[in-house]
């Protein structure tokens, strides 16, 4: 949802903008631009920008080379306000050059704020909420810039992470944020700042994560911060984990492609540090064992795919836990006015940490007094840092937009809770539980065998590639499990695809099936299976080809199906980690059969900090 990259130092700024900026495309891809000021020289600010990939700037500005300067921002968009054009890109400036500007987020008030601004004599170049930022800096601009941005910012509604330079001070960057990410970060070479660790990487691991309305100036000798009362405030670096080829595609095709193969070990690096002598151990999260008697519900919330884990969870949590758990969308929870009884945990589950939905709905549960546990994979992120507990999936970054491993680690999570709320509760013997942990810990091995029987899927994707419509069918835990496959398969093929509950088809759904629909019905769960089988049956009469994924040793499947996959055998609440792995990797083929670039698909972007 827009990257935003700012550096000053002894570099050459432009190719370390655009090194960043390639970090960050993840986050938007619709139009790029750089803005560098050329120091002393002129102390004149120089834009360039381009609609459409970040490829398009580098063969505009060759490569960064013809741009020369020691200090800019730069800015990777996905569109808001105003279609994907050159003059809707950003950066922005104001009038006389003067001020230049990159943004991520929405502000609210734009309408408004650019009436008054009109009023007294500024003239528009785009459609975007981010130039009304860009002359209200002008207009404030008495030659003190925190000042000015103090004043600035006091006149926005909304969200909001930006970088901004001034032509009068060739050397300096500055940076604030509201609802939006932004660190800063200092190395030998230069200081930076950016909306996410990996467009910093290739430098330092030496960040810092800003507050709500701190201002940051970046100097090429060192780093400031201030407060909104103008005054200087210290702020604690610290070095980052994730190293520089985790944020690369490492020979493989795509980022998708690699994070699906990196599941064996992301699901080991968030499972094994919980799991000491055979007992999970919590204490990371520091919720105690009475907090955890006293929880009567659970309400989740989130986004896509992670609204998707909280789908598996909640049957995983009420089969072992007996605890009621509600799903909400975090988009619509907050408008619903829910009733909230008390002992309900709030858990929200968020890759990015920063989707805008899922963190105004962890602020509303909060305001409403609710104990909050997220599950975020970005340290230091704004849910991370908001909920009361943090339970961190270890997934490293992830760049595709279609997640797959932060979604593994998700499960392996909810999966953990489950099983130790269960023990808390007194729901599980000794048995159950150890039979729960050992399974627990074979899923990367599992996951494993599955990844090496890749070439089967790349066969069947190549074959269904020109599928017009998908189906999705399953029952229990697998309902939960399609969600995620027929968005995977959507997202990234552009195949119109719905999951159902098998028992549902008959209700309506089911008079879209016709010859040659692809129908794929996950079967894991034991108890379900006969009722599946006569679910599979009724859609197969009806003419669809029929795809079948089932545990090994369920071999009756290959009776009613056109073609079965087969998964590693577990407990039956631990099928969706496994269950997802062909799906995902069926969703990846079928998009590399019809030539779309997977890792960046249409209309989407990673982090989704509107609402
Ligand atoms: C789909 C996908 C999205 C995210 C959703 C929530 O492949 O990645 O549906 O799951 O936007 O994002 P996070 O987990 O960052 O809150």
């Amino acid at each position: 949802m827009c990257g935003i990259v700012g550096y000053t130092g002894a570099g050459h700024a432009a190719h370390i903008l655009l090194d960043g900026l390639e970090r960050l495309e993840y986050r938007g891809y619709d139009s790029a631009g750089i803005c560098v000021s050329d120091g002393e020289k002129s102390h004149m600010l120089k834009a360039l920008r381009v609609k459409g990939r970040l490829q398009a700037l580098r063969d505009a500005t060759d490569n960064g080379d013809s741009v020369d300067g020691e200090s800019g921002i730069g800015h990777t968009r996905w569109a808001t306000h105003g279609e994907p054009t050159v003059e809707n890109a950003h950066p922005h400036l104001s009038g006389g050059g003067k001020v230049a500007v990159v943004h991520n987020g929405i502000i609210e008030n734009y309408a408004d704020l650019r009436k008054t601004l009109e009023g007294r004599g500024y003239v528009f170049q785009s459609e975007t909420d981010t130039e009304t930022i860009a002359h209200l800096l002008d207009y404030y601009d008495k030659g003190d810039p925190i000042d000015a941005i103090v004043r600035t910012v006091m006149h926005l509604r909304g969200s909001f992470a930006l970088g901004i330079l001034f032509a009068d001070r060739p050397g300096e960057v500055y940076g604030i944020r509201r609802d939006s990410p932004l660190i800063a970060a200092t190395s030998e070479s230069g200081n930076f700042i950016a909306s996410d660790v990996p467009a910093i990487l290739e430098w330092t691991r030496n960040v810092t994560y800003l507050d709500n309305m701190e201002i940051v100036c970046l100097k090429k000798d060192g780093i400031s911060f201030y407060n909104m009362d103008g005054e200087k405030i210290e702020k604690e670096f610290t070095t980052v984990s994730w190293d520089i080829a985790a944020a690369e595609k490492g020979g493989y095709a795509h980022f998708m492609l690699k994070e699906i193969h990196e599941q064996p070990k992301a699901m080991a690096d968030t499972i094994h540090p919980h799991v000491r002598d055979g007992r999970i151990v919590l204490d990371e999260l520091g919720m105690t064992d009475e907090e955890i008697r006293a929880v009567r519900r659970i309400q989740m919330v989130a986004c896509g795919s992670a609204w998707h884990v909280c789908m598996t969870a909640k049957y995983v949590m009420e089969q072992l836990a007996g605890i009621p758990v509600d799903v909400d969308l975090a988009s619509e929870f907050r408008y619903r006015n829910p009733v909230l009884e008390e002992g309900t945990l709030l858990m929200v589950v968020s890759q990015s940490g920063e989707t805008a939905d899922s963190l105004a709905a962890l602020r509303y549960g909060k305001a409403q007094g609710m104990l909050s546990l997220a599950i975020v994979n970005v340290v230091g992120s704004s849910i991370a840092r908001e909920a009361d507990r943090v339970f961190y999936t270890a997934a490293g970054p992830e760049i595709a937009v279609a997640t797959t491993k932060a979604y593994s680690t998700q499960l392996a999570a909810c999966d953990m809770l489950a099983i130790h709320f269960a023990s808390v509760k007194g729901k599980l013997s000794e048995e159950e539980y150890h039979t729960l942990v050992d399974a627990l810990l074979k899923l990367p091995e599992q996951i494993s065998e599955i990844l090496r029987g890749e070439a089967r899927m790349q066969w069947l994707a190549g074959k269904y590639a020109n599928t017009r419509d998908a189906f999705f069918i399953g029952r229990g835990l697998d309902y939960a499990s399609v969600l995620e496959g027929a968005l995977k398969l959507k997202e990234i093929s552009y195949i119109h695809a719905e999951a159902y509950a098998a028992g549902e088809l008959k209700h309506g759904t089911i008079s879209l099936i016709e010859k040659g629909s692809m129908v794929l019905a996950v079967a894991t769960q034991s108890e379900l299976l006969e009722k599946e089988v006569s679910n599979i049956v009724e859609v197969h009469a009806r003419g669809a080809t029929l795809l079948a994924l089932t545990f090994e040793g369920n071999y009756n499947m290959e009776d009613q199906a056109d073609f079965t996959i087969y998964i590693p055998k577990t407990e039956d609440v631990l099928y969706p980690s496994l269950v997802v792995i062909p799906l995902q990797l069926l969703a990846y083929y079928v998009s590399l059969s019809r030539g779309i670039d997977v890792d960046k698909p249409r209309n989407l972007a990673k982090s989704v900090t509107v609402e």
